[in-house]
């Protein structure tokens, strides 16, 4: 061996374990490539729902030490309502939480259920149904469909606004109101003698701006954060109706993920959902604030005579959707309210 080989030959060692450190690294860090949860939903993420999405995401990312990231797709900029249903079953999106009133679309209009007008006063009935065994058999109804439902989410419940004053059903008339694509919706609609129309969420603001249609419901954090207030002069603070979310994932996806991952991410949507059902309340009530502070809607409280002409003229909804949502699933909604 030549001088000026044996003085290479320690560097030629070096290079070799270097090159091996480096493959390791590589290799590592492909290894520890995270899962990626694609959460796609149509509101702000300054919601209910926008909030318990990000607390999910913080959660499921802190429990898997970074096995698992949930990137956030709000306001509808990855799927718009009428998509992201099949984007799920298709697997281009992991993970939704659409409102209860959008799974008609999916062939289960038991969910309807939940959009019956004056079903439930407050928050404390409505999670008699979802934390019981109606709210579990529904969830299960989703495994059919190649979705699994994993928690339900609270918005909360629901104003009429227009450009008139809504204070007795017979102010409806003659008024398009924009409604989520459901059943129970429209017959409530017309019930009041108003002409349905659907829309999807996104495109809201501009049909209510542009006078397509007259009128819309959400709940005042819906209707705040879409600047819903700016084009609507009047709002009943009716409460005839509740909003609230299934978070569903792909169930293919969902059974892909080891076991131990699994229990962390449930453990991350048990708590997200304790903590967004617990700030719902007070972020609807902070959203009529603000809009109440800029004086372009006058918000009616309803007096008890009001209310009692617009349960009489709703009620009758219930029996009316009885054959479509299941006369046995609303006995049963009924029994666990008391009712
Ligand atoms: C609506 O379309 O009005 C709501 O479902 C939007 C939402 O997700 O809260």
């Amino acid at each position: 061996m030549s001088r000026a080989q044996a003085h290479k030959r320690p560097f030629a060692a070096l290079f070799a374990v270097v090159a091996t450190l480096c493959c390791l690294l590589a290799g590592g860090a492909m290894a520890a490539d995270p899962i990626v949860i694609k959460f796609s939903h149509v509101v702000a993420p300054d919601t209910p729902k926008g909030k318990a999405a990000q607390k999910f995401k913080e959660l499921a990312e802190a429990y898997s030490e970074g096995a698992v990231r949930v990137d956030i797709y709000p306001e509808g900029r990855l799927y718009q309502d009428k998509e992201e249903m099949e984007a799920l079953q298709l697997g281009a999106v992991e993970m939704l939480a659409p409102s209860l009133a959008k799974f008609g679309a999916l062939g289960l209009p038991q969910f309807e259920l939940f959009d019956l007008p004056y079903l439930v006063r407050d928050y404390d009935e409505l999670a008699k149904i979802t934390k019981g065994p109606v709210g579990a058999e529904l969830l299960g109804l989703l495994q059919a469909r190649g979705i699994k439902g994993l928690a339900y989410w609270d918005n909360g419940f629901k104003i009429m606004s227009a450009n008139r004053p809504l204070h007795l059903p017979q102010d409806f008339r003659g008024l398009k109101m924009r409604i989520q694509a459901s059943r129970a919706l429209e017959a409530q609609m017309l019930a009041l003698g108003a002409s349905p129309v659907i829309f999807g969420f996104s495109d809201v603001y501009q049909a209510l701006a542009s006078g397509v249609v007259d009128g819309a419901e959400n709940p005042p954090s819906n209707m705040f954060t879409q600047n819903i207030h700016l084009v609507q002069s009047h709002a009943t603070l009716s409460r005839h109706g509740y909003l609230g979310y299934a978070v569903i994932v792909n169930q293919a996806f969902w059974n892909r993920l080891p076991p131990a991952l699994q229990g962390q991410l449930e453990r991350a949507m048990d708590e997200a959902s304790d903590f967004g059902n617990s700030i719902a309340r007070a972020e609807n009530l902070a959203a009529l604030q603000a809009m109440e502070a800029t004086g372009s809607t006058v918000f009616h409280v309803m007096t008890e005579a009001e209310r009692a002409q617009w349960v009489a003229a709703l009620r009758p909804v219930h029996r009316q959707m009885a054959p479509r949502i299941g006369a046995d699933l609303l006995e049963r909604a009924y029994a666990s309210l008391g009712q």
